[in-house]
């Protein structure tokens, strides 16, 4: 949603007249798009700008923070780094080009009001891109324990689907070939008769397009229709990014995730029905307060037990505002630590397994970029949208090409066109 949000401000920019640069030091602007989903990215965000400080010193750059940060923190940043001349929260960068020129006349401002997200146009299919994200659902109201989002963005909110299909058809126009529907939960996205299965047959239906995703599902939302659809379309990525957070039902409901481990092992079984060669990636999150060894062990055979992919996995970390700040006993970094590197040793060798399984495999690939690191090499990605390197000619970018695996490693495919 982050990247989305950024590719919206840059075009919003250069449509205003605004161009980029590569050196920091020239910037005239420089805006931080900011995401407070973990302790993490915040400190490294709080790390960047004091490394600015001596460059608004020397140069006196317009310095923006947007996004979820300042939707948190507010005006209070404004004490805490001087320097900072304007905030505005996630669903308020329509705004931006309007606070860059108040920054201008050396007026510091915020903006935290909705602009309605739902009913500006996204259109951020960037030039030479041949994937673009399409948030079709904004917002969040499910209120996770853990999880600061919906106090940072907007109640739920679907974008009409006339809209989203304009944009997907505008975006395909332009060169797109592969779209991401996204949201923080695009299982609920209805309008009127409208609800998420559809849309995503409607958009997978636009001719020109090549490859359609979707991030992320929510297992207490999901339907078996969302799996019949997938099914009946070749342009949809057979995966399935299905966070399932703990294995333990004691912690699913600490987290308020609505569903049970039972019920999450039942959609698994029923999309593998449907789709045989899903692919199944999901998110953890380790050291939730008052996750015990034993309720971690539940974590670690589920994950043997569906034998995802791959993870995001995150250790626990406290989020101002949320309901788990306040739940207790919080869990020592050290045995957060150690519980993210035993999750890993686990994860790592099914990853390997279950892309060492795909040697010898032929696949669809749609070919997306050359590789920089790798001269001679494109990269591209699988039916099941598995990273893959491919030996060939630039002029294969874009299409989608028959690709026999040769071998494989942790983190990707690698094979030749067949
Ligand atoms: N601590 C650690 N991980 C978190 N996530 C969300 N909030 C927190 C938090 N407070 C993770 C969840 C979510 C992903 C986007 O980020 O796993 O699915
Ligand atoms: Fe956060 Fe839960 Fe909403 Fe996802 S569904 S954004 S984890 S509150």
């Amino acid at each position: 949603m982050n990247q989305a949000d950024s590719a919206y401000l840059i075009n919003l920019l250069r449509n205003a007249g605004y161009q980029e640069t590569e050196q920091l030091e020239e910037a005239q602007v420089i805006i931080f798009n900011t995401c407070s989903v973990r302790q993490h990215a915040e400190e490294r965000l709080f790390q960047h700008l004091k490394a600015l400080s001596p460059l608004k010193v020397k140069k006196n750059p317009i310095i923006g923070l947007v996004g979820c940060v300042p939707a948190l923190y507010r005006e209070k940043l404004f004490g805490q780094f001087p320097f900072i001349d304007f905030l505005a929260g996630p669903e308020s960068l329509a705004e931006v080009p309007l606070l860059i020129s108040r920054s201008k006349e050396g007026v510091k401002s915020a903006v935290f009001v909705s602009q309605g997200t739902t009913h500006f146009a996204y259109h951020q299919a960037l030039k030479g891109n041949l994937c673009a994200f399409l948030p079709i659902i904004c917002g969040c109201n499910n209120f996770c324990s853990y999880c600061v989002v919906p106090y940072v963005r907007e109640k739920e909110k679907s974008r009409p689907a006339e809209q989203i299909l304009a944009e997907a058809n505008e975006m395909i126009r332009q060169g797109i070939r592969e779209i991401t529907l996204l949201g923080q939960n695009v299982n609920s996205y209805r309008d009127g008769e409208i609800d998420f299965p559809l849309i995503l047959k409607k958009v997978a239906a636009l001719p020109g397009l090549l490859r359609l995703g979707f991030l992320t599902s929510h297992p207490k939302d999901i339907s078996l229709q969302l799996f019949r659809v997938m099914a009946d379309s070749k342009k949809i990525y057979r995966h399935l990014h299905l966070p399932l957070q703990s294995g333990s039902d004691k912690i699913l409901l600490l987290m308020n995730r609505r569903y049970t481990i039972n019920h999450y092992l039942k959609i698994i079984e029923e999309a593998r029905r449907f789709i045989p060669s899903l692919t199944i990636t999901s998110d953890i999150i380790v050291g939730f307060p008052g996750e015990t060894e034993s309720d971690f062990e539940e974590t670690l055979n589920l994950i043997k037990k569906v034998e995802f992919d791959d993870l995001f996995a995150f250790k626990y970390s406290d989020r101002p505002k949320t309901a788990a700040e306040k739940l207790e006993p919080k869990i020592s970094p050290q045995v957060k630590e150690q519980r993210l590197a035993k999750l890993w040793e686990v994860q790592d060798a099914i990853s390997l397994r279950l892309n060492q399984a795909m040697v010898g495999k032929e696949s669809e690939v749609l070919l997306l970029s050359k590789s920089y690191k790798n001269p001679g090499y494109l990269i591209g990605k699988t039916e099941k949208e598995k990273k893959v390197l491919v030996e060939g000619p630039p002029e294969l970018v874009g299409r989608l090409v028959p690709v026999r695996i040769t071998s494989a490693d942790r983190q990707l495919l690698y094979g030749k066109p067949v």
